[in-house]
C-alpha cells in the first residue's frame, strides 16, 4: 500500500503534490518524495520518514515547475530508506516513476535489465519500471509505458514523467487504485479521491489496464491498443473526510471490505499453483527443522487468537508440538526455551512491547524466531531471524480485522511450508489446501455480500449486557476473536467458550433470552456442536448459528443462521470470522460508540 499523486496545470506542482500526499498518508508513511519537471530537467526530492520530513527539505530547495508526480510509501520490497523512496528514475534521470503495488516478477525483470546494462540502486521492485520504460522508449512515452506494462506481472498504479516530453504525464492501473481528477486547464492523478478534492470534484474512476495521458490539451484515456476510451466523469458529492475512508463510514468497515484483497495479496507469490512454497524471507533449512522439538507461538490480543488457530494448523500439518501463549504471560513464566525451540511471534504493528520482549527472551536462549508482522521494518521484523509479512496494508481502525485474516493466512503458509519440508502429510492433501487457499479471497467476498442478516441481528441484540460465543476446535478460536471484537468496540460483555466446556460452569448463566452465537463450521465436530446448542436452547437461550452451506440441518436447532460458503473446514476460520466482525461493527454503530477509536484502547501497545 502506497499513495501516488500527479499534477499538470498552471500552478506550481510541488504544493499541490504535497497536499495530495498529505491526504494519502493513511496509505503508508515510510517515506515520501516528488519529481517535478523544471528548466528542462527532472528534479527529485525524496526521503525516509513522514511527509513532514520531505516538506522541510523542500522549504530549503523549492521546486517551481508545474508538472510533477509524488509518492508516500508503505514499504514492501526494500526497507524504508532514502534510496528505496519513490520516485525512482532511470540512470540518466530522464524518466521518473511513482508506483503503488507489487511487481511480482521484478527479480526476473531486474536480472534481464541488468544483463542489458541497466544499473539498479535500490532494493525495490518498482525500480524495474523506469528502466523498462527507458528500454522501450523510441520517441513516444505512451508506447513505452504500454510495452513496459506488458512485461510487468503483479499490481500497479503508476505515474510516469519523461524529460523529453515535458508537458505530459502517463499513468495506468492494474489491481491498484487510481483516479484522474479533471479541473479547469489542470489535471491530477491520485490513488484516492481526497488527494484532489481541494481542486476538483470531477474524476475518472479508472478500471484495470486503462492508460491515462495528461497534457496541456487535457486528459485522454486509452486502452493498450491506443483506442480512446469514452468514460463518464464521476462527480464527487461526499466530503473529504468520508472519501478518505473510500466512501465507507468508518475505517473498520473499509478494512473489513478490504479482506478479500488482503488475503490475495498475502498469498501472492507464496502459494503458487503447482509449485512448492518458497519463502524468500525464511531461511530455515530442512536440517534445522529436523532439530526443532517444539514451536512456541507468542502474541497479544487478536494476534494471539490467530496464534491459537496457528497451533492447530501447524500441529495437524507439520506434526510438531506447538504451544501458543500470550506474550505478557510467556515472558514471565520461565518458559522452556532451548536451541531446539522455534518461536513464531505474531504482531500486526511489530512493536507490541510484550511480544517484542518474548522475542528477545527466545533470542537470548538461542532459539530461532520467525516474525509474522504487517509493518515492514518494525522492531520484530528487524530482530527476528526470519520474517513473513502479512500484506494487509495499513490498518487504521483500532479493532483489527484485515490484519487478523492475513495472520491466519500466514499460519497456513507456515504450516504448509513446514509440512512440505518435513513431508509430514501427503502431497495430495497439501495440494487440496493450497487450492482452497487460492479460492479463499473470492469466498470472503461472497460472505461480505450477505450483510442484511447480520444487521438484523445487531438491531435485535444491541442492548444486551452479556453474550456467549461458542465453538469447538477451530471454531472455538474464532469464537474468542468474535467475542473480543464485540467487547472492544461495543462494550458488551461477552465470553467465548469451548462448546463442551460450557456445562462445567458457565451454563449456569444461561437464562431466558441469553444470546448465544454458535459456530458450527467444523464437519467432524458438527453433531457435537449441535448437542451443545441444544443444551443452551433448552435453557431458553436465543441462538444465532454460523454454519457452512449444506449444513442446513442446524436450522432445526438454532433461531437464526448465517451460512458461509463451503470450504475445507481447516480454512473456515477465515470466512466465519467475517460475520462476527460485521456483527460487532453494526452493534457498535447502533449503540453510537466510536467504532474506529474505542475507549481505552490503542492500536499499538508499546508498554507492557
Ligand atoms: C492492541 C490492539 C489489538 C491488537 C493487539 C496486538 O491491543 O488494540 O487490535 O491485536 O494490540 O497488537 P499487534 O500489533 O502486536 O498485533
Amino acid at each position: 500500500m502506497c499513495g501516488i499523486v500527479g499534477y499538470l496545470g498552471p500552478r506550481k506542482a510541488s504544493p499541490v503534490l504535497l497536499e495530495g500526499l498529505s491526504k494519502l498518508e493513511y496509505r503508508g508513511y515510510d517515506s515520501a518524495g516528488i519529481a517535478v519537471i523544471e528548466d528542462g530537467k527532472i528534479k527529485v526530492e525524496k526521503c525516509k520518514g513522514r511527509l513532514a520530513n520531505l516538506q522541510e527539505k523542500l522549504k530549503k530547495n523549492e521546486f517551481t515547475g508545474s508538472i510533477g508526480i509524488g509518492h508516500t510509501r508503505w514499504a514492501t520490497h526494500g526497507e524504508p530508506s532514502n534510496k528505496n523512496s519513490h520516485p525512482h528514475t532511470n540512470e540518466s534521470g530522464t524518466i521518473a516513476v511513482v508506483h503503488n503495488g507489487i511487481i511480482e516478477n521484478y527479480i526476473v525483470l531486474r536480472d534481464w535489465l541488468t544483463s542489458e546494462g541497466y544499473k539498479f540502486v535500490s532494493d525495490t521492485d518498482t525500480e524495474v519500471i523506469p528502466h523498462l520504460v527507458d528500454y522501450y522508449y523510441k520517441g513516444d512515452l505512451l508506447d513505452a509505458v504500454i510495452k513496459a506494462t506488458k512485461k510487468m506481472e503483479g499490481s500497479y498504479a503508476i505515474g510516469v514523467l519523461l524529460k523529453n516530453e515535458p508537458d505530459k504525464i502517463v499513468a495506468v492501473r492494474k489491481d491498484s487504485p487510481l483516479i484522474v481528477g479533471v479541473g479547469e486547464n489542470e489535471s491530477f492523478i491520485a490513488s484516492d479521491i481526497p488527494a484532489v478534492l481541494n481542486y476538483t470534484r470531477d474524476v475518472y474512476l479508472l478500471d484495470d489496464n486503462e492508460y491515462v495521458v495528461m497534457s496541456g490539451e487535457g486528459v485522454t484515456l486509452v486502452d493498450e491498443n491506443k483506442n480512446v476510451i469514452d468514460k463518464e466523469i464521476f462527480h464527487v458529492t461526499w466530503d473529504a473526510d468520508a472519501a478518505e475512508k473510500g466512501g465507507y463510514d468508518h475505517f473498520m468497515l473499509k478494512e473489513i471490505h478490504e479482506q478479500p484483497k488482503a488475503i490475495k495479496d498475502t498469498l501472492t507469490s507464496r502459494i503458487v499453483k503447482g509449485e512448492k512454497i518458497k519463502l524468500d524471507s525464511i531461511t530455515l533449512t530442512k536440517e534445522q527443522l529436523q532439530d526443532v522439538d517444539r514451536i512456541y507461538i507468542v502474541a497479544c490480543g487478536t494476534a494471539y487468537h490467530a496464534g491459537v488457530i496457528g497451533k492447530s494448523v501447524i500441529e495437524k500439518l507439520a506434526k510438531v508440538p506447538v504451544e501458543v501463549d500470550i506474550a505478557s504471560e510467556f515472558r514471565y513464566r520461565d518458559p522452556l526455551i532451548t536451541e531446539k525451540t522455534l518461536m513464531i511471534v505474531i504482531s500486526q504493528s511489530g512493536e507490541t512491547a510484550d511480544t517484542l520482549a518474548a522475542l528477545r527472551l527466545a533470542k537470548k536462549e538461542n532459539a530461532r524466531v520467525i516474525a509474522v508482522t504487517n509493518v515492514v521494518g518494525s522492531s520484530v521484523s528487524r530482530e527476528a531471524d526470519d520474517v513473513l509479512y502479512t500484506w494487509a496494508g495499513p490498518e487504521i481502525a483500532v479493532a483489527s480485522t484485515k490484519a487478523y485474516v492475513t495472520q491466519l493466512i500466514a499460519m497456513y503458509i507456515i504450516a504448509l511450508y513446514l509440512a512440505e519440508m518435513k513431508q509430514s502429510v501427503r502431497e495430495s492433501e497439501i495440494k487440496k489446501i493450497k487450492d482452497g487457499l487460492l479460492n479463499l479471497s473470492e469466498r470472503a467476498a461472497e460472505v461480505l455480500n450477505n450483510k442484511e442478516i447480520i444487521k438484523k441481528l445487531a438491531d435485535k441484540i444491541y442492548e444486551e449486557k452479556d453474550m456467549f460465543f461458542l465453538g469447538r476446535g477451530l471454531d472455538y478460536a474464532v469464537a474468542m476473536e468474535g467475542s473480543l471484537k464485540l467487547k472492544e468496540i461495543s462494550y458488551i460483555h461477552s465470553e467465548s467458550y469451548a462448546g463442551g466446556e460450557l456445562k462445567h460452569g458457565p451454563i449456569a448463566l444461561i437464562e431466558d433470552g441469553t444470546v448465544v452465537i454458535a459456530l458450527a463450521t467444523q464437519e467432524d465436530l458438527f453433531e457435537k456442536m449441535v448437542s451443545n446448542v441444544k443444551e443452551v436452547k433448552t435453557r431458553g437461550a436465543y441462538v444465532f448459528g454460523i454454519a457452512m452451506e449444506e449444513h442446513d440441518y442446524i436450522e432445526k436447532t438454532v433461531d437464526e443462521v448465517i451460512y458461509i460458503p463451503r470450504v475445507m473446514p481447516i480454512l473456515a476460520p477465515v470466512l466465519s470470522v467475517i460475520p462476527l466482525q460485521l456483527l460487532s461493527y453494526y452493534v457498535s454503530i447502533k449503540k453510537g460508540c466510536d467504532v474506529d477509536k474505542p475507549r481505552n484502547l490503542a492500536k499499538s501497545v508499546t508498554v507492557e
